[in-house]
């Protein structure tokens, strides 16, 4: 693996780097387990579709170590945690609609006696119908929220004055998170009826707004604490709740501290996925190849219940052209109800299933024509002016930019060469490429969600505590965060704490999620050092006698005045305005500005900008076993002007590596009894060291557009992912050059499996 960029050349290595290496750092499972702790076990469905005829646990609850069985009934005020639409109870009552629906929590002493008591409780159930298959759902009108609907231009006459007309379907699978650390959370019985929760959660003010809901206490009652997360990738912006909920609950009844982590396995089971989506699609293109017109309709496998899914849906129909501009698009997206865990948040947020769609017609069209995919793609792409079918006017485009550096840069035409010659020369291997290109909307779709704040102190010594909304999982947003009071104070980065996540400091955050949790917060976090600064200059203006005119700054803790450094020090300065009273805490806003968006007509500015980037990818297939190899994944990425390369470029090849998983190895299979079989590391294969392109360049694209972010480096979270879908193409392409007449279908993951069949099926 290789990036041209040296990291050395980064800024700053944060604060949890050695700690990580060394095993330090703090986990939920890591705090140390107080006095009298309730260890939580969950007694979940073993059929995906039943009434529950009779539940008996009076022999459970008297095996040793049990201190309480909770049902639904135990709950003091609304059993629902829904977060979107209230549909989803956090104990099932009567019915149970997914294989691994929490029914009873075994409250004990110990794991071992939680889960021996496990074992004695007694369940009947009355099966009734499992649907597992989102078209299926949606025949039987099962759906979890309204239909929504995006159009732009007509795309009823335009298709008749195309040239061409193509029509097929794409289905791309859904996706295990596999956070390192497991759902956990850790609650604490607190003074007037209050609690106080650790949880492993991208979303600690869902938490508290969940938990008070579900015990009928005020948010002002609920404390939520989060020191960071052994990864998140969506599956903790909501389903963290469901388990911080049911410690809360243990804790509030019992007035005990309670525990919960789930077991890879339970975990794998209860806790929903990446949404599957089934779709249709027609691409109509004139002679020229340009596409005049696109019809797509994408049923989106929800699971049972609403969660985050009506949200994902919006996001894949804002996506569903990528980086492509077209004048009539009709897209319609449907939220189908099946009987599977609540399929959720996973990075790109339904963006990269929409995505996968657009990339499938304009490939499809391609061979259609005997054309190169990537002709098509070039001819189609986003200029400053065009519009989206949700009505954004794009501005600072990079589409174009990215495309033709990644097509010089990395040599395309020597990479066809290389291909044809290989193939040309090989019966047995086949190699084949493709080129990915993304646009990537950056801000929540709800513009409400757009808002974040910051609390900083600065103390008497000189030394600096933040406290932030961000929630760190991994991607490196609190080495940003100190980055961000650094600059803005002039001070170095080790004269900064940042602090644990938490709801009494930081009130009414949104989840660190969408990619933006770097924006927003930095953002906030700028707005209160900036006020800060201001009491400071006026101190140090009235200290120093100086006229209104001298600029004051400091610079590497030096106080600097007209550009000329003095004698005195930051620490000396923040001692003397101490000593005059001066307030030395600011609390900062943020919410983005321009970004709107009309539900009713579903036009608008949601975005506050977009990343770009594209991706050259090259792999070989071993036509006699099916297996192949990802040889290179060449990208072209816009980052805006980068204020952490290590940290970037890391995102960037942990996104694109996910990428790769989901479109080639990672097979998420439920039986048609809804059960989940692949349910174990072994039995789900994820992206390991030798599933990493044995090439690997990410190189930022330069230039210095203006753009909404933080110190204009753009979000880098998820959208790299999407990279990963070119992987996908570069298969199928091999396959084709083995068999012309293959007709292996535009449905991810492309494993070994349907490699082999594709190798040798004729049309
Ligand atoms: N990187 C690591 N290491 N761990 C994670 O859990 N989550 C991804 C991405 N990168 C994740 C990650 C997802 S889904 C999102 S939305 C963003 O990080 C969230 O963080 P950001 O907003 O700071 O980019
Ligand atoms: N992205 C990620 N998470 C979200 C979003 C979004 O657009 N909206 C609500 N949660
Ligand atoms: Mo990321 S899917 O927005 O948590």
């Amino acid at each position: 693996m290789s990036s041209t960029k040296n990291i050395e050349n980064s800024s700053f290595i944060g604060p949890d780097f050695y700690n990580h290496v060394a095993g330090k750092s703090m986990y939920i499972d890591d705090l140390p387990v107080a006095e009298g702790t309730a260890f939580i076990k969950i007694f979940d469905a073993h059929i995906a579709h039943a009434k529950i005829k009779s539940i008996d646990f009076t022999e459970a609850e008297q095996s040793k170590g049990v201190l309480k069985i909770f049902s639904y009934r135990d709950i003091p005020n609304q059993n629902q945690i829904g977060g979107i639409i209230p549909d989803e109870p956090l104990l099932a009552e009567d019915e149970v609609h997914f294989w691994g629906q929490p029914i009873l929590l075994v409250a004990a002493e110990s794991e071992d006696e939680a889960e021996e008591a496990l074992q004695k409780i007694k369940i009947e159930y009355e099966p009734l119908p499992v649907i597992t298959n989102p078209r299926v759902a949606f025949q039987k009108n099962k759906l979890l929220s309204t239909s929504r609907k995006f159009k732009l231009g007509n795309t009823d006459t335009s298709f008749a004055n195309c040239k061409y007309v193509f029509e097929g379907t794409a289905d791309t699978n859904g996706q295990e998170h596999l956070y390192l650390e497991t759902q956990g959370a850790y609650a604490f019985p607190t003074e007037h009826n209050s609690v106080k929760i650790f949880s492993s959660t991208q979303g600690p003010t869902a938490v508290q707004r969940t938990i008070a809901r579900v015990l009928g206490v005020g948010m002002n009652q609920v404390e939520v604490d989060v020191p960071r997360l052994g990864g998140g990738f969506g599956g903790k912006e909501d389903q963290a709740s469901a388990y911080a909920t049911m410690t809360a609950l243990v804790a509030y009844v019992l007035k005990k501290p309670a525990k919960i982590i789930l077991h890879r396995m339970e975990d794998m089971r209860m806790t929903g996925k990446r949404n599957p989506y089934s779709s249709d699609f027609k691409i109509g293109l004139d002679e020229n190849f340009k596409i005049k017109a696109y019809e797509v309709t994408f049923y989106q496998n929800g699971g049972a219940a609403a969660d985050l899914s009506p949200a994902i849906l919006e996001r894949t129909l804002f996506h569903c052209t990528n980086s492509y501009f077209i004048p009539n698009v009709t897209a319609i997206a449907h939220s189908c109800k099946t009987n599977l865990p609540p399929n959720t948040a996973f990075r790109g947020f339904g963006g990269p299933q929409g995505m996968f769609v657009i990339e499938a017609a304009i490939d499809f069209a391609a061979k259609q024509l005997g054309v190169d995919t990537s002709a098509i793609q070039e001819k189609n792409l986003v200029k400053d002016g065009d519009e989206f079918s949700y009505g954004q006017i794009l501005k600072e485009t990079e589409a174009t930019e990215c495309w033709q550096e990644a097509k010089q840069k990395f040599n395309l035409e020597e990479i066809k060469q290389r291909v044809e010659a290989f193939n040309s020369s090989n019966k047995f291997y086949k190699k084949g490429y493709s080129l990915m290109p993304i646009c990537f909307g950056i801000s929540f779709t709800k513009t409400m969600m757009n808002q974040a704040r910051a609390l900083v102190h600065v103390y008497s010594d000189g030394s600096v505590g933040v406290s932030t909304g961000a929630v760190e999982m991994g991607q490196g947003v609190n080495t940003k965060m100190i980055q961000v009071a650094a600059k803005c104070f002039g001070i170095p980065e080790h004269k900064i704490k940042l602090e644990t996540t938490n709801t009494t400091r930081v009130a009414n955050t949104s989840p660190s999620a969408a990619s933006s949790t770097a924006d927003l917060n930095g953002k906030a976090l700028q707005n209160a050092c900036q006020q800060i600064n201001e009491t400071l200059n006026n101190f140090i203006k009235e200290e120093f006698k100086l006229d209104e005119l001298t600029t004051i700054s400091f610079q590497n803790e030096i106080l600097f005045l007209n550009e000329k450094a003095t004698e005195f020090t930051w620490k000396n300065i923040i001692e003397k305005a101490f000593f005059k009273r001066k307030n030395l805490s600011a609390k900062g806003h943020y919410a983005t500005p321009i970004i709107h968006y009309d539900k009713t007509i579903e036009k608008g500015h949601p975005f506050a900008y977009h990343v770009y980037g594209t991706a050259i990818t090259e792999v070989t297939v071993d036509c006699l076993r099916g297996t192949y190899e990802i040889d290179a994944v060449n990208v072209m990425h816009d980052a805006g002007a980068s204020m952490n390369l290590a940290i970037d470029i890391g995102q960037c090849e942990g996104g694109l590596v996910q990428g790769i998983g989901w479109m080639t190895m990672e097979e998420i299979v439920y039986n048609e009894q809804g059960k989940l079989l692949s349910n174990a590391l072994s039995t789900y294969k994820i992206p390991d060291i030798y599933a990493v392109p044995k090439e690997l360049k990410i190189e930022f694209l330069h230039t210095a557009k203006d753009n909404l972010a933080i110190l204009k480096s753009k979000a880098v979270g998820e959208p790299p992912l999407m990279y990963g879908i070119g992987a996908f193409f570069a298969i199928r392409n091999a396959v084709l050059a083995f068999n012309p007449n293959s007709t292996i279908k535009y449905c991810a993951p492309i494993t070994p499996e349907k490699v082999l069949m594709g190798l040798y099926n004729k049309s």
